[in-house]
């Protein structure tokens, strides 16, 4: 029989065990602490235009009967559904597909065109397989610019979510007003990483013209089989290398993502984002009430649009 511990040696041991044991309770507590903050932070964010965020530039003073001078307007939009739109993880698992998404918002798009008496041309036939499906947005703007003043762009993954805001009011909202011909030829948002090609507004123009070429063009940004096909680094670049009066001339920045561009917000392993740019993330994230919600960098397209659709 062994001989029996004395009492102060055991609760000595157990003292050992426990602390043996605080590390793991520390990082569980963190752990527990750091969903309880994200959770908070996307109940905050999701509140975003209640809380104050306004994402419309303050507009000159018009009268309350004041009707939009009507422009001709098409949305504009493809999706491609084949094999070569999947993304796949190194090692065979599929990360991102766009099946099912033309089902789950086509119907929002059409309804809203209808409803707004806007076009809407699905230009999904359109698709150059020598590229990533995405580059193709270039082909189905430029082929559908000649019948309209104006090409608002959605990339498919893209749901309306208050048709109660008009393309018209966007437009006046930055521009400071109706006339066309005097207006600047492409209107886009930004994010973090910068401007964004899945939502954008473009005029009939010759410079558009040009400029849809010139991003055509931009062949050597093209990249096969990731989740970045390269026509957003190539708009860009565009962008970032027009000279100055140029860019002030033809180019006009939102300076509110949330204006026509929102991404939802989550927690996710993505969420320090949050820390490195407050700003940018509470300009852009979808709150209630907003235009339009942009899926970007999320693998569930279909489930998201869905769950969207279902909220609105
Ligand atoms: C292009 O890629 C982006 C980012 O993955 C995506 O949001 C968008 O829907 C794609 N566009 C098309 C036309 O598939
Ligand atoms: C685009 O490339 C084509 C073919 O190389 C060329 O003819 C055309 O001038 C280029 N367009 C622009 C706007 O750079």
């Amino acid at each position: 029989m062994p001989p029996r511990l004395p009492v102060r040696c055991s609760l000595r041991r157990t003292i050992a065990k426990r602390r043996h044991l605080r590390p793991f309770l520390y990082l569980s507590f963190l752990l527990f602490l750091s969903l309880l903050i994200l959770h908070l932070a996307s109940f905050i964010l999701r509140r975003a235009n209640s809380l104050g965020r306004c994402c419309y530039p303050p507009s000159p003073p018009i009268s309350l009967s004041f009707s939009f001078p009507r422009s001709k307007i098409a949305i504009v939009t493809l999706s491609d559904e084949s094999k070569e739109s999947e993304i796949y993880y190194p090692g065979g698992w599929k990360r991102r597909s766009f099946v099912g998404v033309r089902n789950a918002v086509w119907g929002n798009k059409r309804r809203y065109a209808e409803r707004m008496g806007y076009g809407f041309v699905d230009a999904t036939t359109l698709v150059d397989r020598s590229r990533p499906p995405n580059w193709s947005k270039v082909l189905a703007v430029r082929s559908s610019l000649r019948f309209y003043d104006w090409v608002f762009w959605n990339d498919a993954d893209t749901v309306i979510t208050n048709s109660d805001v008009s393309l018209e009011s966007i437009l006046f909202g930055l521009i400071g007003h109706g006339d066309v011909q005097s207006s600047p030829d492409l209107v886009v948002t930004e994010d973090l990483n910068g401007v964004n090609s899945g939502v954008f507004f473009i005029r009939k123009s010759d410079w558009s013209q040009r400029f849809l070429e010139k991003w055509w063009n931009q062949t050597s940004f093209v990249q096969f089989g990731s989740t970045k096909s390269g026509d957003n680094a190539a708009l860009s670049h565009l962008i970032d290398h027009l000279p100055q009066e140029e860019l002030q001339l033809h180019v006009l920045i939102s300076p509110m993502q949330c204006l026509f561009n929102s991404y939802p917000w989550y927690p996710s392993w993505k969420s320090y984002h949050l820390l490195i740019s407050p700003r940018k993330t509470w300009q852009g994230v979808y709150s209630n009430g907003d235009f339009i919600v942009h899926l970007a960098g999320l693998d569930n397209k279909r489930g998201w649009a869905l769950k969207l659709l279902q909220d609105v």
